[in-house]
């Protein structure tokens, strides 16, 4: 597989199969990954994977609050307060490409909110990365972080597997950062589920679609 061929093939996969993935291999991605440019090569991210009997109990902790529908203050907005309708029409069109899929009409909000709550189980995922940063980075620091997700999840397509990256976790920073006893000088980015795509689940049936060049390309001679 090329780098080209690995571009193409990464997508959020969000069903996984029942498969445990070997720790050896999940340090080894997390390590490869950290050849990510940074400014400065400052490298401002510190990731805690969650395998195994933390994972299995982080998914406990997160079943009990989805039935309280316990909220906490999120760590950071995960969307602009005021978006263009051109961003905005886009995130619309993978929710309608998503739960269209999945047969949810727009209307449910009850299933919508159900199905998304599947999130904080990891869709089934056996294993997990979390992304934490020191909170006095600022966006060039973050976009690092981009820089090493991206190299991670098309190293984890390299080795037959599937991720997806979850900023949803950005709702519940305080039990997070508390179960991965994250230093108070830290804050939670995302988490990334990682497995074994399930290719009987509906959910990763899911194409999301680019814009066109037009709408974001511009080339001067
Ligand atoms: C930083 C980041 C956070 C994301 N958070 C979530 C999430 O919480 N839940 C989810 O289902 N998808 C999440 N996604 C996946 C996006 O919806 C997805 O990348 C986008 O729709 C494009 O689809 P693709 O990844 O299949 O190409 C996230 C993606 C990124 C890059």
């Amino acid at each position: 597989m090329d780098v080209t061929q690995a571009v193409a093939a990464r997508r959020s996969v969000r069903g996984f199969l029942d498969r445990a993935i070997d720790v050896a291999t999940l340090k080894d991605l997390a390590v490869k990954a950290a050849r990510a440019a940074t400014g400065g090569n400052i490298q401002p991210w510190h990731v805690d994977i969650v395998h195994g009997e933390s994972m299995r109990s982080l998914k406990q902790v997160m079943a009990g609050k989805t039935e309280r529908r316990e909220r906490e203050t999120p760590g950071y907005d995960v969307y602009p307060k005021e978006m263009d309708d051109l961003y905005r029409a886009r995130t619309f069109a993978i929710g309608e490409e998503m739960y269209g899929r999945l047969g949810i009409p727009r209307e449910d909000k009850r299933a919508r909110a159900i199905w998304f709550a599947r999130n904080f189980q990891f869709f089934g995922a056996p294993a997990a990365y979390f992304v934490t940063v020191d909170r006095r980075m600022g966006p060039p620091q973050w976009s690092d972080l981009g820089m090493y997700l991206q190299n991670l999840m098309l190293l984890a397509v390299e080795q037959g597997l599937a991720t997806c990256p979850q900023e949803c976790w950005a709702m519940f920073p305080q039990t997070v950062e508390a179960f991965l006893t994250t230093p108070a000088e830290r804050m939670l980015f995302c988490g990334v589920a990682i497995g074994y795509e399930d290719p009987d689940d509906p959910a990763n049936l899911t194409r999301s679609a680019r814009a066109p060049e037009e709408e974001w390309l511009t080339v001067k001679g």
